[in-house]
């Protein structure tokens, strides 16, 4: 597999080369996620909040299965980050762009691509919560149930996975791999770890 030439220099230790999860079994449980959420929903208001960055291309697919099921949400974006770069949590959760449109009243369905210690979770449904919405559900596409810091259970979860760095369909290690169309495990050579 290709790896990121610049992250390859400043990391060199570093290796993508195993898949974990492919395209078409990402595929088959989007699919099952949106039949599950189209019996739970409100199609009338509701309102898909994707978190960037990480959340874009499961997002995407998302909507457009949910069109197929005749449900056609208002969507928006709020960027929250707490990673900095690299593959460990600062533990601060910093808004860096906002919701713009006005979710008082609606039914929200919040996106992420992981759903690691928590945190970043929990931060955008309090945040929801505090603007008046009148339903918050949350949808992860992968769950490290391991790494929980905050309680948190996501209400649709694509896949459970043990604790290991992964990247690609959305997922970065430092702004790299996000473009990947499967889901891939960052492993590091032992010896250069120190
Ligand atoms: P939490 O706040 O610790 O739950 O972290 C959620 C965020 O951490 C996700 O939205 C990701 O951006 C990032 N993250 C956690 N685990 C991974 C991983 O294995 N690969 C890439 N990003 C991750
Ligand atoms: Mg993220």
């Amino acid at each position: 597999m290709k790896i990121n030439r610049r992250l390859q220099e400043a990391v060199p230790s570093h290796h993508v080369n195993e898949i974990m999860i492919d395209e078409s079994r990402i595929r088959a449980r989007v699919d099952e996620l949106v039949t599950e959420m189209v019996d739970d929903c409100r199609a009338d208001d509701l309102v898909l909040v994707g978190i960037l960055r990480g959340s874009f291309m499961f997002l995407a697919d998302l909507v457009r299965a949910l069109y197929l099921h005749g449900i056609h949400p208002r969507i928006d974006f709020m960027t929250l980050s707490s990673y900095g770069s690299g593959t460990e949590s600062s533990g601060q959760v910093e808004v860096q762009k906002d919701l713009s449109v006005d979710v008082e009243g609606a039914d929200v369905l919040v996106i992420d691509d992981i759903l690691d210690t928590g945190r970043t979770l929990k931060f955008a449904c309090d945040r929801l919560v505090a603007k008046g919405t009148a339903n918050i559900r949350t949808c992860v596409l992968l769950d490290k149930p391991s790494r929980r810091v905050v309680p948190f259970a996501a209400n649709y979860t694509g896949f459970a996975i043990e604790d290991c760095f992964v990247v690609g369909y959305g997922l970065d290690f430092d702004s790299c791999y996000r473009e990947l169309p499967y889901i891939a495990r960052v492993t590091f050579d032992e010896s250069a770890s120190g």
